[in-house]
């Protein structure tokens, strides 16, 4: 069986995108990047994906009527290439109605919280302001509303007393970085159930030991 045929969207760097980069360059890996397609000409990710031979589609969004007509130009791009599972990556712009119906159970996304906690921008302040002991990431389908969708995969991470939005966002990231490339294994394997609107991991593991934030004295 072929490998699975990712699209990535990005808007930026594309830590991410690398991410997934590195674990496709492993020759049993069940995916391979076909096409990264950005809204931002400039984003740091499309050198990423020059630099590994990705076909790359700079897109400006503002040079489209709609965002209907927009996201149908990306559509296209990706039917073009074959595309069987789009991973949004940082891709910094709503999507249409039409196009997340279109890529339905075939489109995920990365978020920085624990969802369905702290959804949309700047999660990480939000947390450390709620005063959350823990945040992390999870890797979703994706659905109209946004930051919902059934939950492929999470990492768990804790708040420290002293956090910047950007110490949490740094401690985040180290962990989308693992998680992102388990999550389309997984897809890719076909160890993900669909029973409506839950994703089952079929024969999970259950996880290690559970951590408490502040530690017990
Ligand atoms: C990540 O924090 C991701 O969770 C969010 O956008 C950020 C993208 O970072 N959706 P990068 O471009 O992959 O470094």
């Amino acid at each position: 069986m072929g490998r699975l045929k990712l699209c990535v969207p990005i808007s930026g760097g594309g830590s991410n995108l690398q991410a997934l980069i590195d674990a496709c360059a492993d020759p049993t890996y069940p995916a391979e990047i076909v096409l990264v397609i950005s809204n931002k000409p400039d984003a740091g990710g499309l050198a990423r994906a020059e630099k590994s031979g990705i076909p790359i589609l700079a897109l400006n969004h503002k040079d489209y009527n709609s965002r209907a007509e927009f996201d149908q130009v990306m559509t296209y791009a990706m039917e073009e290439a074959g595309v069987e599972l789009v991973c949004l990556a940082g891709f910094l712009r709503l999507l249409s109605e039409e196009f997340v119906n279109h890529w339905h159970n075939r489109m995920i996304n990365i978020h920085p919280s624990l969802l369905p906690s702290f959804k949309g921008l700047h999660v990480q302040k939000a947390a450390i302001d709620y005063g959350a002991k823990f945040s992390g990431c999870t890797v979703h389908y994706v659905r109209f509303e946004m930051d919902t969708g059934p939950i492929i995969i999470q990492a768990a991470v804790p708040i420290h007393p002293d956090d910047t939005a950007d110490t949490l966002a740094a401690r985040i990231l180290i962990e989308e970085h693992k998680i992102y490339p388990e999550a389309v294994r997984l897809v890719a394997e076909g160890k993900v159930r669909l029973d409506g609107e839950r994703a089952d991991i079929i024969n999970n593991r259950p996880a290690s030991a559970s951590i408490i934030n502040p530690p017990l004295a």
